[in-house]
């Protein structure tokens, strides 16, 4: 008799301290690769997520889980994980406050160079629009879906649009990045990615509400704007 009351009153006496599932520790796996400060001296690839806009965190995880982003990785990662879980997991890093910059480190001390002409003007000529038309003035993105620029590593700047123009990134038609990616020469990605990367991140990088105006070429992945 003493035993059973003893099994009913202290059912978890055995067990390890249950560790809470909230989205935090679900994050915590992810912090390795993406958040990591000691980032100088490892790998400078891995993109941020935090403060990123979460449709745009949502998007690129479902692209991963069903093959329209390559990453073994992140494949595997995501493999079998809900939408409702993912939104979750880009909601949380929605919010969080960028965790580093890259613009204060590493490459960021190479020497000022002018911004290249396609960042605020585009190219009228192949019907290029200016980068800040869409990702704002600040390239600091747009929400819901639109990432920003800064605090980027120049090698995963370049190798996205590598990805566009061999069709292994890919957003939903029609994809206005890939579009663009097509047209631009390697020579020209060197020089975005690197300017891009070695611009320091403003202290409040959270992206801007909204567009000031239409986007200028429709993007699948941007919900229109309701007149
Ligand atoms: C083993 C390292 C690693 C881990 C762990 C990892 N990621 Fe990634 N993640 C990457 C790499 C590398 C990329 C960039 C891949 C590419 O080149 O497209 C990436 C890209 C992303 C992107 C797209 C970012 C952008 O700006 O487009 C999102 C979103 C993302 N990861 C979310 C997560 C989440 C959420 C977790 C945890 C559940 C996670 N990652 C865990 C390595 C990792
Ligand atoms: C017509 C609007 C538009 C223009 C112009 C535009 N972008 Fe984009 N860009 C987007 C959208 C939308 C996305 C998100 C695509 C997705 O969901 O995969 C994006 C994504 C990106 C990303 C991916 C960021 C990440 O974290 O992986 C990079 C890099 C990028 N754009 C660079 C540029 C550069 C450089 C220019 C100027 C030469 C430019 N974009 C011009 C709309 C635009």
């Amino acid at each position: 008799m003493f035993l059973i009351v003893a099994l009913i009153a202290v059912p978890h006496a055995w067990a390890m301290p249950p560790v809470p599932d909230t989205t935090a520790e679900r994050a915590k796996p992810c912090l390795a690769c993406h958040a990591s400060e000691d980032r100088k001296n490892r790998d400078e690839y891995y993109p941020r997520l935090a403060g990123k806009p979460a449709g745009y965190l949502l998007n690129q995880m479902v692209h991963f889980r069903d093959g329209r982003r390559q990453h073994r990785a992140m494949s595997l990662l995501m493999e079998n994980l809900s939408d409702a879980y993912l939104s979750e997991l880009a909601n949380y890093f929605a919010l969080l406050p960028p965790l580093y910059s890259v613009g204060s480190t590493g490459a960021a001390r190479a020497e000022k160079k002018p911004e290249p002409a396609l960042i605020a003007q585009g190219d009228s000529a192949r019907k290029i629009p200016a980068c800040t038309a869409c990702h704002g003035k600040e390239m600091l993105g747009v929400a819901p879906a639109v990432p920003g620029l800064l605090g980027l590593p120049a090698d995963y700047l370049s190798a996205q649009f590598g990805a566009w123009k061999v069709g292994t990134r890919r957003a939903a038609a029609p994809d206005c990045m890939a579009d663009i990616a097509r047209q631009l020469s390697e020579t020209e990605v060197n020089v975005i990615a690197n300017w891009l990367a070695t611009q320091p991140l403003p202290r409040d990088s959270r992206p801007a509400a909204n567009l000031p105006a239409e986007l200028p070429v429709r993007c699948g992945s941007v919900p229109l704007v309701k007149p």
